[in-house]
């Protein structure tokens, strides 16, 4: 275990799924954690991220000094390195001369750390101090323009820190210099793998339920089918899955579910036909907020009836529900570890009152491209695996204007037009998610043929982003452009026109409802 020590920057996330990338297990830390808090856990190493403040700023986060002292291997970066130096008996100055983006660095003597890198190369750096002198003992073994200690060692004590971020792809070497970190000085072992995970989880959740059953909601997404399929491997027929057709999924995707999905996993999948009532509900609604509202109230109402079936089928109580949490999840609400309890909220359906499910939630400690592995190594279909993220709603919050059957199917041709075409030019990667949006109100003229039409546009939508709460629209090629514009206005009768959404978020959403 390698324990990432939060200063609350941005980076910390990514500094615990590099050295993941690095094939050992990490795990992010609040720095208001008391140091023999952390030392409990007892971790091989413990990495210090960036943070936004001067160590002399008021109110900067500190660290307990005892740390360095404990005899764990502790590597800092950016102001985790600063808090070291100033620890440590170096100096770190307010020199007002401030570094920022990709920055040239010249090694000097490498170390342990910079052994075998190029003695020229850029590195990210975001700092206003400079550490101008390294503590006693330590090696300097590098300089920029402007700083004068950028990485400092002592082998001994197993302790080192560089002024930029390793973790930032911008870091030329940068997964190098984390890797000799953890392997050369501090020992890791780079055993963490997802075939582990899967047989770990496995085993807790066997351990966990007994004998009772287990109620899971697939969405169609990742995260509840790698979940779900983590369960089902663990008990069997124990498990209930509940896959609710809304009816607002993409071309192909519900059959995959339904068949696809049941053939490579064997999970026991009760399928629930609430098209029409969906449907039935949304009709001549436009307001997307009442569309969200209006589905999220029926999937309850169904997923609640289902369960209720379940509950009565003859058998040992169910006491558990599946749950697809994620890593940042967790993070992000300030969560730990371990597993919680809720009172579920199903009960306002006519459940008895004092229902009380425990949530099993086996990817909590994983994040997004983890998740995938695992369900690879659980037989998941690809097609499912790597899908991008989809909103709950579906294709409701991206027919512009009030859903019905006919527009649906007009969006789902056109979307499965588009997915094609961007997985045949090897794009799926780059792109975060692709969103296609019918203007189902607007009409523009057009000619065919030798005739006028008089069709609706469809929006491409295609972003990049790493989390989506900010995103970029996506450069796609021309031709790839071009190849779906002209099949779009071929094959899809009442769609005459196709537009770009050239809009960052913000301002723009990634979703335009
Ligand atoms: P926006 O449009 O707010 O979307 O930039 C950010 C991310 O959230 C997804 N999204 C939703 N997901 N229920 C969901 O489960 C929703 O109501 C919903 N609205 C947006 C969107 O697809 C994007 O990934």
């Amino acid at each position: 275990l390698v324990l990432v020590v939060d200063f609350g920057a941005q980076y910390a996330q990514l500094i615990a799924r590099r050295v993941r990338e690095a094939r050992v297990y990490s795990e992010i830390v609040p720095h208001t954690m008391p140091v023999a808090e952390m030392l409990a856990k007892q971790p091989t190493a413990i990495i210090l991220s960036g943070g936004p403040s001067s160590v002399y700023a008021e109110g900067a986060p500190r660290i307990d000094a005892d740390l360095f002292t404990a005899g764990t291997p502790v590597f800092g970066m950016c102001y985790g390195f600063q808090l070291m130096a100033q620890n440590l008996g170096g100096t770190v100055s307010p020199t007002g001369a401030r570094e920022y983006g990709r920055t040239p660095m010249t090694v000097g003597e490498p170390g342990t750390l910079l052994a075998d890198l190029p003695g020229e190369h850029r590195v990210w750096m975001s700092h206003g101090d400079s550490v101008t002198a390294a503590p006693e003992g330590f090696a300097v073994l590098a300089s920029t323009d402007v700083t004068p200690v950028a990485a400092f060692e002592n082998t001994d004590r197993r302790l080192a820190g560089v002024q930029w971020h390793p973790e930032v792809l911008h870091s030329e070497h940068g997964q190098e210099v984390l890797e000799r970190f953890l392997v050369d000085i501090a020992g890791c072992r780079q055993t963490w793998t997802m075939v582990n995970i899967v047989e770990e989880q496995v085993e807790r959740i066997r351990a966990e339920v007994g004998d009772a059953r287990v109620i899971s909601a697939l969405s169609g997404g990742v995260d509840s089918a790698v979940s779900t399929a983590l369960v089902q491997r663990a008990i069997g027929d124990q498990l209930t899955a509940v896959f609710v057709d809304h009816g607002l999924l993409r071309e192909g995707e519900a059959e995959q579910v339904k068949q696809d999905y049941v053939a490579a996993t064997g999970v026991d999948l009760k399928v629930v036909d609430a098209r029409e009532q969906f449907l039935g509900h949304l009709a001549g609604v436009t307001d997307p907020e009442t569309k969200r509202k209006i589905i999220g109230r029926e999937f309850i109402r169904v997923f609640e009836a289902a369960e209720r079936e379940v509950l009565a089928t003859p058998g040992p109580p169910v006491k558990f529900l599946v749950q697809g949490t994620l890593y940042p999840d967790v993070v992000e609400s300030g969560g730990g570890a371990g597993t919680s309890n809720i009172k579920s909220h199903h009960n306002v359906g006519g459940l008895p009152e004092d229902l009380e499910f425990s949530l099993i939630e086996p990817l909590r400690t994983l994040f997004k491209d983890e998740v995938r592995e695992v369900g690879r190594q659980l037989g998941i279909p690809e097609a499912i695996v790597a899908r991008h993220p989809f909103p709950g709603p579906g294709l409701a919050i991206r027919i512009i204007g009030a859903v019905d059957e006919e527009r649906l199917a007009i969006l789902r041709a056109a979307d499965a037009i588009v997915r094609q075409e961007t997985t045949a030019a090897g794009l799926d990667g780059e792109i975060w998610q692709f969103p296609v949006v019918l203007l189902a109100d607007v009409r523009s003229v057009g000619v065919q043929g030798d005739g006028r039409t008089y069709g609706h546009p469809v929006v491409l939508r295609p972003v990049s982003s790493e989390d989506a709460m900010t995103a970029d629209w996506t450069r796609l090629p021309y031709d790839v452009l071009e190849r779906i514009s002209t099949r779009i206005t071929n094959e899809v009768a009442e769609v005459n026109r196709v537009v770009l959404d050239v809009t960052s978020k913000p301002p723009g959403t990634i979703e335009w409802e």
